[in-house]
């Protein structure tokens, strides 16, 4: 996959805070990006960077090969915003905003006309477009936003935050509208507070924290860096006679198995993943007369992986 995006050790500070630091990674051609970290991480510091809304103070960014202080307007031109602040004039009809932001990229007369209308129509806005954003909900205000970084068709589109205070069906429809995007071969740059978000439409993702690049992958490839165990938990009884060190021992001997608790009413096996002895600790457990139940397999996902990097949760 070629790289639309190459960003090198850019830093960015507010005075004597760093919000930026040496960070680098790049965009492949054709990917949806996801960018995670808690709040104040710099991320809309970062993808202000790239859509050369803000100045930095080191580093480099190219896209799609042009430096985006050298050859700012050719690097402008590829790229598309939706900013997490609502960024709409309140006194302009759907239409007309949207119309306003697609000049800003040369697009004029029946041409500009048409791709504001294809923008509004295709973040389901079509019926609206004679309204202005002061009657529209949050959610309607949330998919204008959406249309106007658009309309101009461009092959970079970065998205922060885009599904903030949206209903689930909006949000559902904004999801469906990325991947369409990239499936008409558009690159897209995500952020989102929304772990789940991330994890279904992104193919690689970003994780950074005050600044810094904490990890980049797949989210397979994250998951595994971290962990490699899965716990295996099973809610039982065991009665007061039972013989729980010899129950430990069985458990202990099979492929796999890491770490045992047991206490009265729960079993708790941590299993390296790629050993699959799940039924063999339930034979056990059928074995032993015991009662189940309940029964849980913690997979480590991408939330756990964000913990254990970031020592934060996302919220
Ligand atoms: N104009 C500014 N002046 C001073 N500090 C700023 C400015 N803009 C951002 N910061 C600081 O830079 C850090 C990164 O901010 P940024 O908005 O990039 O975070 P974020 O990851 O987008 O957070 P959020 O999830 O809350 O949107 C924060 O500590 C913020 O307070
Ligand atoms: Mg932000």
């Amino acid at each position: 996959m070629r790289d639309l995006v190459s960003v090198n050790n850019i830093t960015k500070n507010y005075g004597d805070f760093c919000a930026v630091d040496s960070l680098s990674f790049s965009v492949g051609e054709g990917e949806i990006f996801g960018f995670l970290g808690p709040n104040g991480a710099g991320k809309s510091t970062t993808l202000s960077i790239i859509t050369t809304l803000i100045d930095f103070d080191k580093g480099k960014v190219a896209i799609d090969g042009f430096d985006i202080n050298k050859d700012r307007l050719e690097a402008k031109k590829l790229m598309g915003m939706v900013p997490q602040e609502i960024a709409l004039y309140k006194h302009l009809t759907a239409l007309d905003n949207v119309k306003f932001f697609a000049s800003l990229y040369g697009l004029k007369g029946d041409k500009l006309d048409k791709a504001a209308k294809e923008a509004l129509e295709f973040v389901g806005l079509s019926d609206r477009m004679k309204m202005k954003p002061k009657k529209m909900s949050g959610g309607m205000q949330r998919r204008l936003n959406i249309a106007c970084g658009i309309a101009h068709n461009p092959k970079l589109i970065v998205m922060d935050e885009p599904t903030v205070g949206v209903d689930a069906q909006s949000r559902e429809h904004i999801l469906n509208s990325i991947r369409i995007l990239r499936d008409r071969g558009a690159t897209v740059i995500y952020t989102s507070h929304y772990m789940q978000e991330v994890e279904e439409i992104c193919d690689r993702i970003a994780i950074i924290d005050r600044g810094k690049l904490v990890a980049i992958g797949t989210k397979d490839e994250l998951v595994s860096n971290v962990t490699d165990i899965h716990s295996f938990i099973i809610t039982t009884k065991f009665p007061v006679e039972f013989d729980k060190k010899e129950f430990e021992k069985k458990i202990a001997y099979l492929p796999g198995v890491k770490n045992i608790y047991l206490d009265e009413w729960v079993i708790k096996v941590d299993i390296q993943v790629g050993h699959n002895s799940v039924n063999k600790i339930l034979e056990v457990v059928i074995e032993g007369n015991l009662p189940i139940y309940n029964v849980v397999s913690e997979v480590p996902n991408l939330e756990t992986t964000f913990l254990t990097l970031t020592g934060h949760e996302l919220r």
